[in-house]
């Protein structure tokens, strides 16, 4: 079993297969990156399976295949299968733009995949333009259709901004809640790689835009999940990702790993570890103890809700967000 300094335990590992993308979302990648991660130094899938195994055997539980765009790395269902070949009663997601989701959905369900989160951060196909910078809507919006009828599991994400997409909190939430989707509001996370003049809707703004429809009780926690979820009336909850609150950190259960092997500890921070060489030279011990150490690094809290802390350095594309 993992635990971390603070008695934390670490069961959930997210992957980022990929940091390269076709959305250029404002908040994330508005522009192409400088330069990408050279195709040779990204870790084959065997490779990245050799370490998924060393996590699985130490506790880990969950996995999460995320990019950039996890559908834009060729064959990725063989992934998939690698891992619930190991362990088919692994909690196995993954975090997708939708984009590609149409055509893939029935080989990931096949190879081993439960559930999928998809981004919606609007149902208006202008607005999707301009969040994305790129004529997306129809894609997603089928990819969506088709995950539900192969049987995938599909939750949401829509993260709110001011100006842009505020005034379709609640044409989201119906749209998922008809559908029998859950659907997460992420707040914003400022970083430096994202548009600089974003404002994100915080927990408060939402709630009093849902509370002018409809009658909420706050539900609280549910295990190690980020959300703090709420609960409508006639039963259907919905989530709200706040990670500004101070006590956002002390449930987290998860570590990430990137496309070329650095294994982070934390979204906000940028310290890395690296099992490349490790699992390239197959030396499982030594992927196993930085594993461990990484776990033991692990910071008690993000500083997103400090007022003097410095924005965050880390591209949530190469982590997963
Ligand atoms: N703030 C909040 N959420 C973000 N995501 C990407 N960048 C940010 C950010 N800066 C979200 C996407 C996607 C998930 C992978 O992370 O909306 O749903
Ligand atoms: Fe791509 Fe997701 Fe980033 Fe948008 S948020 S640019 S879809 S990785």
């Amino acid at each position: 079993m993992l635990i971390d300094s603070f008695d934390r335990r670490v069961d959930y590992l997210r992957i980022s297969v990929t940091e390269r993308c076709n959305f250029r979302c404002q908040y994330c990648m508005p522009e192409k990156p400088f330069s990408w991660v050279p195709k040779e130094n990204i870790l084959r899938f065997e490779e990245l399976f050799a370490f998924v195994k060393v996590c699985i055997d130490e506790g880990i539980n969950k996995v999460r295949i995320t990019g950039g765009e996890p559908l834009l790395r060729e064959d990725i269902h063989h992934f998939i299968g690698m891992i619930y070949t190991y362990k088919n009663d692994i909690d196995l997601a993954m975090t997708t733009n939708g984009y590609l989701l149409k055509q893939s959905a029935q080989k990931l369900y096949d190879a081993g995949l439960k559930r999928i989160n998809v981004s919606i951060d609007t149902l208006r196909p202008h607005v999707a333009q301009q969040i994305a910078q790129k004529d997306v809507l129809g894609n997603v919006l089928e990819g969506v259709n088709e995950a539900l009828r192969v049987g995938l599991r599909v939750k949401i994400n829509m993260v709110p901004m001011k100006g842009l997409n505020d005034n379709e909190i609640l044409d989201v939430l119906e749209y998922c809640k008809v559908r029998g989707m859950s659907v997460r509001f992420i707040e914003y996370m400022e970083n430096v790689h994202a548009q600089v003049d974003i404002e994100g809707m915080k927990s408060k703004e939402l709630l009093t835009v849902i509370g002018s429809k409809y009658h909420y009780t706050d539900e609280g926690f549910d295990g190690h999940s980020p959300s703090h979820y709420y609960q409508l009336d006639d039963g259907y909850r919905f989530g709200i990702i706040e990670p500004y609150n101070d006590d956002f950190c002390s449930t987290c259960n998860r570590i990430r790993l990137t496309a070329e092997g650095l294994l982070i500890p934390c979204l906000y921070f940028d310290e890395a570890m690296s099992i490349k060489e490790a699992v390239q030279s197959g030396n499982i011990a030594q992927a196993a103890l930085i594993l461990k150490e990484v776990v033991r690094t692990k910071p008690e809290k993000n500083r997103w809700g400090d007022t003097e802390g410095e924005v965050s350095k880390r591209a949530f594309y190469e982590t997963g967000g």
